[in-house]
C-alpha cells in the first residue's frame, strides 16, 4: 500500500518548533494589545463572489492560485435538460437545436405555432445575472425577431428557477428549487483582508462610530508553485484598522501607526536586516488616469510581452507591474510611474505619512513601482522585505483599501491593513538563532509496579493541577527503562513504589545533579518548581 504524505506544498509542524511558533504568536497578541487591536476569525472558507470582488478578477490570486469548489448538489445539465424534455416532449412535436443565432446565453429553443419555447441553462447564477439573461434575451428577441409571440424561458439556475413571459414585458416566477438544490462556490480563503471587510458589513461595525482594530492569526490558501518560504497552505499574522471617515479611517496618522507597530514587533522578536518598501498608488481617481496612461503606454509594445501581460495589457494594465517575468522587465520599466499621476490630496497623505513614521524615527525606502498584486489598494502601499528570506523576500505586505467595503456592497469605510507571512517569519528566525531545546516535564514519574498505575496517575493529576508539567511511566516498565525515558523526557524522576505510596514520602532524583532526595507529597510542587529554576 503507498503510504500517504502531506500534500504538495502544505507540511506538519512539529515540536519543537511549534515552540518558536507559540512564541511568535504570543508575541503577536502581547504587542497588539498594546495598540489595543482585538482577535477576529473568520471562516476559513468563504464564497468565491467575495475574492473575485474584493481582490479582483485579474489578480494571480484570483484568476490562477485560488481552491474552489461547488458546494451543496451539482449542478447537471444533462439531467436537468433530461427532465426538462421528458415533462415537456408531449407538447412538442419535434425538439430541434438552434445555437447559431444565440446570445452569450447558452439556450436550446423550440418552435411552435409561431412561438419559441426555450430554455437556458445557466449555472452559478445570481438573480440579479438572472434578470440581466432574461433582459439579454429580449434584447436578441427584439433585434432578430425570432422568438415572436409569447415565448417562454425557463431559467434554471444553482439555488433557483424562473419562468419568464415575453415580450410584454418580464415577468420572473421564481419556482425555487424546482430543478434541483442549491449549490454555491466556495473558496479556501486566500487572504483574509476581504473576509475581514465582509464580516465589518455583515455584522454592521461600522455603526459604532469607532474604528474597528481587529488582528487574526490563521492559514491561508494559494495555489502556487512551492519553494521555500512559498507554501500552499501558509500561515498570515494580519491585522486591519477599518471605520467610517467620521472616525479619522482616511488619517494618515492610522497608516503611521500601523507601520509603527509592525517596527516595533519586529524589534520584540529581535529581527533586523529588515527594510520598508512604501509607495502611494494614488486615490480612486488618480488611478483610472494612471491606468489610462499605462494602456497607452503599453498599446505599441504590449505584442512584444508575454501572454499572459498582453491580455492584462488590456483588462488591467496595472497587473502587468506585478509580472515577474524576466523578459518583460526592460518595458515595464519604460512604462509611467504612479507618483506622476497623484493628485494634490493623494501627494500630501503620503507627505504625512512619511513625516509621522520620520518623526518615531522607522526607517523606509520609497519604491514607485510598488503596486502589489490585489486589487484593492489605494494610496498607501508597503512591503517589509528581508534579504535573508531569499527569492521569496516579502516577510510581510499591506496597505490602504479605502474602497474595499464599497466594492463588497457596504459603507464607506476606509482601511488600513497588512499581513505578515508567518511562515516566512519563523524561516528569518531560524537562521537566526539555534533550533529551540525539545521541552522538557518537570518529572517523570515511575510506579514501581504496575498495581501502583492508578496511584501514580493520582499523583500525576495532583501536581499537574498546581501547574506542574508531568510525564506518566507505567508500572510495566524495569526500573532501568524508566530512568532512560525519564532522563530523556524530564528534569526529575519520582519513583512511587508500595512504601512511598503508603508514608506519603516520594523519592526524587534531579538528572542534572544526580541529587537524591526523599520530600513529602505535599512539597512535590515547591521542590520541583524550586529545582526548575
Ligand atoms: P499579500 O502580499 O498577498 O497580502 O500577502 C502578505 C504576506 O503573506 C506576504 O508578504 C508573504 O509574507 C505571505 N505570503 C503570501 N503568499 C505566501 C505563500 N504562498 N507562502 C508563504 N507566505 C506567503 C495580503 O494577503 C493582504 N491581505 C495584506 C493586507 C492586509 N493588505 C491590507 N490588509
Amino acid at each position: 500500500m503507498t503510504v500517504l504524505k502531506a500534500v504538495r506544498g502544505t507540511r506538519d509542524l512539529l515540536p519543537p518548533e511549534t515552540e518558536l511558533w507559540n512564541r511568535v504568536e504570543a508575541t503577536t497578541r502581547r504587542v497588539f494589545a498594546r495598540y489595543n487591536f482585538g482577535e477576529i476569525r473568520t471562516p476559513i472558507f468563504e464564497d468565491t463572489s467575495l475574492f473575485a470582488r474584493g481582490v479582483g478578477e485579474e489578480t494571480d490570486i484570483v484568476s490562477k492560485e485560488m481552491y474552489t469548489w461547488e458546494d451543496g448538489e451539482r449542478f447537471d445539465r444533462d439531467l436537468l435538460r433530461d427532465k426538462w424534455l421528458r415533462e415537456n416532449i408531449a407538447r412538442f412535436e419535434s425538439w430541434s437545436l438552434d445555437r447559431t443565432a444565440a446570445p452569450k446565453a447558452d439556450f436550446e429553443g423550440q418552435q411552435m405555432d409561431g412561438s419559441w419555447e426555450f430554455v437556458i441553462f445557466a449555472s452559478q447564477t445570481t438573480s440579479s445575472q438572472l434578470l440581466s439573461l432574461a433582459d439579454e434575451v429580449r434584447e436578441w428577441n427584439a433585434a432578430s425577431g425570432r422568438f415572436r409571440g409569447i415565448g417562454r424561458i425557463v431559467i434554471p439556475t444553482i439555488s433557483e428557477a424562473a419562468v419568464v413571459t415575453t415580450p410584454e414585458g418580464i415577468l420572473i416566477e421564481k419556482v425555487s428549487g424546482a430543478f434541483h438544490k442549491s449549490s454555491q462556490s466556495l473558496t479556501l480563503r486566500p487572504e483574509n483582508t476581504a473576509g475581514v471587510v465582509r464580516a465589518y458589513i455583515e455584522h454592521k461595525l461600522g455603526e459604532s462610530g469607532l474604528l474597528q482594530k481587529l488582528f487574526y492569526i490563521g492559514p491561508q490558501f494559494r495555489r502556487e508553485r512551492p519553494q521555500k518560504g512559498r507554501y500552499r497552505q501558509f500561515w498570515q499574522i494580519g491585522a486591519e484598522v477599518i471605520g467610517p471617515p467620521s472616525a479619522g479611517s482616511e488619517s494618515p496618522l492610522r497608516d503611521a501607526e500601523v507601520l509603527e507597530m509592525l517596527a516595533s514587533f519586529l524589534d520584540e522578536l529581535n529581527i533586523t536586516g529588515w527594510t520598508l518598501v512604501l509607495n502611494s498608488v494614488g486615490s480612486a481617481t488618480d488611478r483610472p488616469k494612471y491606468v489610462a496612461a499605462l494602456r497607452e503606454a503599453l498599446a505599441p509594445v504590449k505584442d512584444q510581452m508575454s501572454p499572459d501581460n498582453q491580455r492584462r495589457a488590456e483588462t488591467n494594465p496595472l497587473r502587468v507591474l506585478d509580472s515577474k517575468d524576466p523578459a518583460d522587465e526592460a518595458i515595464i520599466a519604460t512604462l509611467p510611474k504612479i507618483a506622476d499621476f497623484l493628485d494634490d490630496e493623494s501627494k500630501a497623505h503620503f507627505a504625512a505619512v512619511l513625516a509621522a513614521l520620520d518623526a518615531c524615527g522607522v526607517q523606509y525606502e520609497i519604491n514607485p513601482r510598488l503596486v502589489r498584486g490585489l486589487d484593492y489598494y489605494t494610496r498607501t502601499t508597503f512591503e517589509f522585505t528581508h534579504d535573508g528570506l531569499g527569492a521569496q523576500n516579502a516577510l510581510l505586505g499591506g496597505g490602504r483599501y479605502d474602497g474595499l467595503s464599497e466594492m463588497l456592497g457596504g459603507p464607506k469605510a476606509p482601511g488600513i491593513g497588512f499581513a505578515m507571512g508567518l511562515d516566512r517569519l519563523i524561516l528569518t528566525l531560524q537562521s537566526a538563532e539555534a533550533e529551540p531545546a525539545p521541552v522538557l516535564a518537570d518529572a517523570f514519574i515511575a510506579p514501581l509496579g504496575e498495581a501502583l498505575n492508578a496511584p501514580a496517575l493520582a499523583l500525576a493529576r495532583d501536581l499537574r493541577r498546581q501547574g506542574m508539567r508531568i510525564e506518566l511511566g507505567d508500572g510495566a516498565f524495569r526500573i532501568r527503562k524508566s530512568f532512560e525515558i525519564g532522563n530523556k523526557l524530564a528534569r526529575n524522576i519520582i519513583l512511587l513504589g508500595e512504601d512511598e505510596h503508603a508514608s506519603g514520602i516520594l523519592t526524587v532524583k534531579n538528572f542534572a545533579t544526580g541529587e537524591q532526595t526523599k520530600i513529602p507529597r505535599g512539597d512535590l510542587a515547591q521542590a520541583l518548581r524550586s529545582s526548575g529554576n
